[in-house]
């Protein structure tokens, strides 16, 4: 399965689904849900703000993870601040199919990052949401996306 987000995902699904390959994307808000529809996604994604990495930042997992299976005919995965068994049976109990993780994988040995990056990721008190460092790397990020990142002084400065 092949997941493409973050924009205008009619055309690479479209292409995926021509060479045969399941398809998804992250679905940060009701409208997004309509665009990945209408593009014939397999599965959806819901990613709530609290998600690192890329995403908007307008709903919390769980609200929105309950409008959308209200309005989904589609297989639904939760994304988003989930990373233990706790919040795998908080998102079934819902109705979603499964749980998409990510910062979690951050522990794991094979990410790419340090020992003293996994160690301060994972005693880090705070979170931001912003476009700083995209911005500070000139990637262009369609509008209305940013990124959840630990809150450090780059951030703030
Ligand atoms: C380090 C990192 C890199 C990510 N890279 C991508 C990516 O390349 N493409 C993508 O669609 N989502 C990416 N994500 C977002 C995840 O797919 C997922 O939505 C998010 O991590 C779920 O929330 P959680 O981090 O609270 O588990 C990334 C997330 C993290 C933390």
């Amino acid at each position: 399965m092949v997941s493409v987000s973050f924009g205008d995902v009619t055309p690479p699904m479209a292409r995926l689904r021509d060479a045969g390959m399941r398809t998804t994307t992250q679905v940060c808000a009701l409208s997004d849900l309509d665009a990945a529809h209408e593009a014939g996604v397999d599965v959806v994604v819901v990613r709530g703000a609290e998600g690192g990495g890329h995403g908007r930042n307008s709903m919390g997992t769980l609200p929105l993870l309950q409008m959308v299976l209200e309005r989904s005919d589609r297989p639904v995965l939760a994304a988003g601040g989930i990373f233990n068994h706790r919040g795998l049976a908080a998102v079934l109990a819902a109705g979603a199919v499964g749980a998409w993780v990510g910062t979690a994988f951050l522990g794991c040995t094979e990410a790419a990052m340090s020992s003293a990056e996994r160690a301060h990721l994972f005693t880090a008190a705070e979170t931001a949401f912003g476009r700083v460092f995209d911005v500070a790397q000139r990637y262009p990020w369609p509008h209305g996306y940013g990124g959840r990142a630990l809150r450090n002084r780059f951030f703030a400065e």
